[in-house]
């Protein structure tokens, strides 16, 4: 549509290019993935004994930092040489890269596991410079999972490319049907001031590790953890598939409020709706049994809104995956959880087909992970067709124009992400008064960007989230007794919504394209 505006010219251009997401560039992609073998006689040997066969490889992860831009893959299937590589973007700038392992291949040896990894799914680097990864120490998937290692926290320096710690977690972190995916970092005072925490998808638990007492604790049981029985069905790419035991899964951590605690905001897979808790809450061990109260129901994102993968820029801007609808959504923290103040940034329904991960970098640049995840699961994947693409766009680029850009408007443009418009306003006077001043923080430019690299010290300066929270009013803790909904939501479910055909803007960043790529392959 936005083509056809601007001349022929660019118009042919467009249907040309016409499989691109709309603001995320494509920077790599791959037919099926490659690793760069120490030479090409190594390589013809794993091929032929099948330590590595290309088919098998799926990517899962992604992270930036600096030079390096990680990708992990899974052991799920036999010949998968390495779990965690990375692509050195100094030399390969674009294209489709061989994945170098990281530190190096002896580091990536199934099963050794006191000196490697044996499956990394998310990865994330934090503030001060250092790789956090948890091992699963499985190999396989579903029914054919074994564990020939136990869960384990691997933290590389990035400076040095070397591990410094390693710690298993303990035997009561997990149970039978423990899968983790997903990993989150929570940078407090300082450096060590570090915790991590791990999403228990199909054993139903939290799990916190603290980096200054090298020690583990699990949050097991909240009903918040579990999926919704009523949204465990999915549609993406063509095929339709139950997976409706999946729980708590993507997390992203919120800037550090006044209280020095930041939030955590998570969402079962099989779910539309996300939770919130106080790091306060998850770096108290005594608290494990005793928090019930302190975690926080958001409203349902709307239709269509499984996810799997968020994140939070220092300045409050979550973004999530959105597995069915084939595109990244987004939120401003400092406004409701409710459905008009959910944006696309970007949708595709070729190239972001299952955009399995999505990261914020040091210079507020996206990374995009897709994979078509689904379609090597259940089906099976055309290896002369691109499978695997890395997308990237700076944050301001990818939410301009959108309902999470607060400069622009503050009740936003229709591009929502469940695009059911209220028949009158929903949301409380106390929340979005139109008068007020616009609740947009604008970040000084001075403001340091990322921190020297981890050396042990102390950080320089505690974060500039002080300046964010004073205007974050989308959540508060002060309600003496929960478990407590968030006041929005008590009024849309008394709104009638219109019929589906209401929907309205919601392709407002989508490529237009009549056909889906599924139905010319399947
Ligand atoms: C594993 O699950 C698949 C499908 O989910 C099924 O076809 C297969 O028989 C199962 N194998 C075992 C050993 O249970
Ligand atoms: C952390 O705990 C693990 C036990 O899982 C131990 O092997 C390791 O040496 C400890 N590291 C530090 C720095 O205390």
């Amino acid at each position: 549509m936005k083509c056809l505006l601007v001349g022929l010219l660019t118009f042919v251009l467009c249907i040309h290019f016409g499989n691109a997401a709309y603001k995320l560039q494509e920077r790599f992609n791959w037919k099926q993935l490659d690793f760069a073998f120490p030479n090409e006689n190594l390589k013809q040997q794993a091929l032929a004994s099948g330590d590595y066969i290309p088919q098998n490889a799926l990517p899962v992860g992604v992270e930036h930092w600096q030079n390096p831009l990680f990708v992990t893959i899974p052991r799920w299937r036999d010949g998968i040489p390495a779990t965690l590589t990375y692509i050195n973007m100094d030399h390969s700038v674009t294209g489709s890269p061989a994945l170098i392992p990281y530190p190096d291949w002896r580091s990536n040896t199934a099963g050794d596991c006191a000196n490697s990894i044996t499956t990394a799914y998310r990865i994330k680097v934090d503030e001060c410079g250092r790789l956090w990864v948890l091992d699963t120490g499985t190999l396989g998937i579903g029914n054919t999972t074994t564990n020939p290692c136990p869960y384990a926290v691997n933290v590389f320096d990035l400076a040095t490319h070397t591990r410094i710690r390693r710690y298993e977690l303990r035997p009561e972190d997990t149970n039978a049907n423990t899968f983790i995916a997903n990993i989150a970092v929570d940078i407090g005072k300082s450096c060590d001031d570090a915790f991590a925490y791990f999403s228990d998808e199909l054993g139903y638990g939290l799990i916190a590790y603290s980096w200054e007492q090298n020690k583990s604790w699990r949050f097991s049981g909240h009903s918040y953890f579990f999926p919704d029985p009523l949204r465990g069905d999915y549609n993406i790419a063509g095929l339709n598939f139950q997976w409706g035991e999946e729980g708590i899964f993507g997390m992203a951590l919120s800037p550090i409020r006044s209280d020095g605690y930041r939030t955590m905001y998570f969402s079962p897979l099989a779910s539309h709706r996300q939770f919130a808790v106080s790091t306060r809450i998850l770096r108290d061990e005594t608290r494990v049994e005793d928090s019930y109260h302190d975690f926080l129901a958001l409203d349902e994102r709307g239709p269509n809104s499984h996810t799997t993968a968020r994140v939070m820029s220092e300045d409050g801007v979550e973004l999530f995956n959105l597995i069915d609808q084939n595109a990244v959504g987004c939120w401003h923290s400092s406004m409701p959880y409710s459905p008009q103040f959910h944006g696309i940034v970007d949708r595709d329904d070729v190239g972001l087909v299952f955009p399995a991960d999505v990261k914020i970098d040091e210079n507020k640049d996206v990374w995009v992970l897709s994979d078509r995840m689904p379609v090597f699961l259940l089906s099976e994947l055309d290896y002369n067709d691109v499978n695997f693409r890395i997308y990237t766009a700076p944050l301001s680029t990818l939410i301009e124009g959108t309902v999470c850009d607060q400069r622009s408007n503050v009740y936003g443009p229709h591009n929502s992400v469940a695009a059911v418009k209220p028949l009158h306003p929903i949301y409380p006077k106390t929340y979005l008064n139109p008068t007020a001043k616009p609740s947009y923080v604008a970040i000084p430019s001075s403001r340091p960007s990322y921190l020297p690299p981890y050396s042990g010290s102390q950080r320089p300066n505690v974060p500039n989230a002080f300046l964010y929270n004073q205007q974050h009013n989308a959540l508060t803790y002060d309600a003496a007794n929960g478990p407590h909904l968030f006041p929005a939501i008590a009024q849309i479910q008394q709104i009638q919504h219109p019929a589906p055909a209401a929907r309205e803007g919601l392709g407002s960043y989508a490529t237009s394209r009549s056909v889906p790529w599924w139905q010319q392959h399947h």
